[in-house]
């Protein structure tokens, strides 16, 4: 334990004008918002003249753990990680500390017996828009309703938080009730299976769909149509990213709402790593300022939607 403190206690402060080496442990390739998010922090990579080893963990922790040791091994100046799931990170970090090497979580949460195994978080309030979509159908439905759920990835903090806090969001309208949740995994064709199934299961009793991903409702909506009924007008759906798509079929009527989660911080976090790696303190966890998106704001914004 005392070793442990000694080595946290030393700056990780580096050589000024030097190439800065970053490795990135992202998820995989899942969505749109991920396809967003790992081209933000590519390109921003690129514009900064930062070497960023990528790798893409094809929706597997053991991926990613494999991809965080052999940036060790490579002796980079600072990892990031999105971590696929919330749980289990704790050897791997405590293996990059033992390197120097300071972690960046962004996007996805963890949960640690140790808060100082990583520098800090960046990215969404995931809790905040499962809260925003209840709060926003409960006004829509008029409080009643049999709802499906769309789960995203087993185990990870979106959907952990998201389905929290949209059940929190309707403990106060009993009339809206979650008559079923599957996870999708956070994929188009997850979101049409698994709704194509809720649909066979259910039939008309389906009255909204709440998905924990855009790419998910955009699924759900393609079976709902191949079952012969109007996405966004025989059944009210809601989901949660706004990705340009979902944004244009909110503005179309075939989805109702999508609350935002920005993809776009790779300026954040290597502005933060820079910090970082200069010896300077940052806030331990920074969220991004997300919008909601329905039918009285869709359309306005689609021309200036960047992912
Ligand atoms: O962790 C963010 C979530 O992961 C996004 O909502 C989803 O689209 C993605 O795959």
């Amino acid at each position: 334990m005392a070793a442990v403190a000694v080595l946290l206690a030393a700056p990780v402060v580096r050589a000024a004008g030097k190439t800065l080496k970053i490795g990135f442990a992202q998820t995989g390739a899942e969505s749109a918002w991920r396809t967003a998010n790992s081209e933000s922090m590519k390109s921003e990579a690129a514009k900064r003249g930062i070497d960023l080893k990528f790798s893409d963990g094809q929706g597997k922790q053991e991926n990613q753990i494999r991809a965080v040791r052999s940036f060790i091994t490579q002796g980079v100046d600072a990892i990031v990680i999105a971590p696929i799931v919330e749980t289990g990170w704790d050897p791997v970090l405590r293996e990059a500390r033992r390197a120097k090497i300071p972690v960046i979580l962004t996007d996805r949460t963890i949960q640690t017996s140790d808060d100082s195994l990583y520098a800090c978080f960046i990215g969404s309030d995931f809790y905040e828009e499962g809260r925003m979509a209840a709060d926003w159908l409960a006004k829509r439905a008029g409080g009643k309703g049999s709802i499906v759920e769309l789960q995203g990835t087993p185990g990870s903090a979106p959907a952990n938080e998201r389905r929290k806090a949209f059940a929190d969001g309707l403990a106060k309208y009993p009339g809206l009730k979650i008559i079923d949740s599957q996870s999708g995994n956070f994929e188009r064709s997850g979101g049409k299976q698994v709704m194509e199934a809720f649909l066979k299961k259910h039939g008309k009793a389906i009255a909204i769909v709440y998905a924990h991903n855009d790419d998910m409702a955009l699924g759900a909506a393609q079976a709902i149509e191949e079952a012969g009924l109007k996405p966004g007008k025989d059944i009210i759906m809601v989901s949660i990213d706004a990705i340009k798509e979902a944004v244009a079929a909110v503005a179309a009527g075939r989805l109702n709402c999508t609350v935002e989660c920005n993809p776009l911080f790779g300026p954040k976090v290597f502005d933060t790593a820079k910090k970082i790696l200069a010896g300077e303190k940052v806030p331990k966890k920074m969220y991004n300022k997300d919008e909601l998106f329905d039918d009285t704001n869709a359309a306005k914004v689609l021309p200036t939607r960047q992912y």
